[in-house]
């Protein structure tokens, strides 16, 4: 099937990083089903849809209006692919256990999210401090700010940020304050990356999307994760350390509880841009991607 009209067509350009590496470890079958829980401007979306026959099927989820947009466009006409607007942490609502071969995981912010000044993602724009990637749930960044006490940011922006300085970032809160210290980055990288991830509750929609998503899976259905930070990514980490351990207290025993067994195995190591995706898309400097199958229970 073709026809999957171009990232560039569907309000705003985004360069789907590690794109054929992730569809590639889908390993896509033409007639299964397959769920991209990170939308976004369709990029991924497009190349699994490339990949599969008359009888394949598509679930695409993303909370953001602007991917609901870009996904009524991408999906005109074709019945194989269904587009959810939700959080990816109600992903067993829309994915039925044990029905999906694949499921893939792009973490983080799109680049029209980020580009877009309206939404308040980037310092280099002037905009309101929204930062939701859902801008009609929750409080916006704006509104945390309002509300917060000097502790809860200091806490925010250290734990979130990996900041040094968010004891006195929190007390300054302007940018222009910050010292700047690392060569090519934006002294305030750090504080909107922790205002972005507690906005939008990121670590917490990877945590509660993780074991439903390998609930979803058939057996030897694979999870594909890509994640952009340490914090996020040392989250996949563990959870398919652990999936791939089982339970440690019956280790080597044979009559282990089916609750007790592993339920993922790896499938090879962390996979990273080449410099040349690297030179063409910066973005992709800090993907990691991460795999594992699901294993029958
Ligand atoms: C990096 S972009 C995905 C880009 C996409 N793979 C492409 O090629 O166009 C991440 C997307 O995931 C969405 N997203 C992030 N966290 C989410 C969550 N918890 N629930 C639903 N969507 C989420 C964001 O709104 C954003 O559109």
């Amino acid at each position: 099937m073709t026809g999957v009209p171009p990232a560039q067509l569907l309000g705003g350009e985004h360069a789907p990083v590690l794109r054929n590496a992730a569809i590639d470890s889908l390993a896509i079958r033409a007639d299964g089903c397959y769920v991209d829980a990170t939308f976004g401007r369709g990029g991924h979306a497009g190349e699994i849809l490339g990949r599969l026959g008359a009888e394949g099927k598509l679930v695409a989820i993303d909370r953001d209006p602007e991917a609901a947009a870009a996904a009524a466009v991408l999906f005109a006409g074709d019945v194989r692919a269904r587009f959810v607007r939700a959080r990816f942490s109600a992903l067993a609502q829309h994915v039925a256990p044990a029905s999906a071969d694949g499921i893939l995981f792009d973490l983080g912010v799109s680049s029209p999210q980020l580009d877009a000044a309206r939404r308040g993602f980037s310092f280099t724009r002037d905009g309101p401090l929204d930062m939701r990637m859902d801008p009609e749930s929750g409080a916006s960044a704006a509104e945390f700010l309002a509300g917060a006490a000097e502790r809860e940011l200091v806490a925010v922006i250290a734990k979130l940020g990996e900041e040094r300085h968010a004891r006195r970032i929190a007390r300054a809160i302007v940018a222009a304050a910050v010292p700047g210290r690392e060569p090519g980055r934006h002294p305030a990288t750090r504080t909107f990356q922790a205002l972005r991830i507690h906005v939008n509750d990121e670590l917490g929609e990877l945590e509660r999307a993780l074991p439903q998503a390998v609930a979803a899976l058939v057996p030897r259905g694979r999870l594909v994760v890509i994640a952009f930070h340490s914090l996020e990514d040392r989250i996949v980490k563990r959870f398919m350390r652990d999936g791939a351990r089982g339970d440690p207290a019956w280790a080597g025993l044979p009559q282990a509880p089916a609750t007790a067994r592993p339920r993922l195995k790896l499938v090879g190591r962390a996979g990273f841009a080449d410099e040349a995706e690297v030179a063409r898309n910066p973005r992709a400097r800090s993907a990691v991607m991460r795999v594992a199958e699901r294993l029958p229970s």
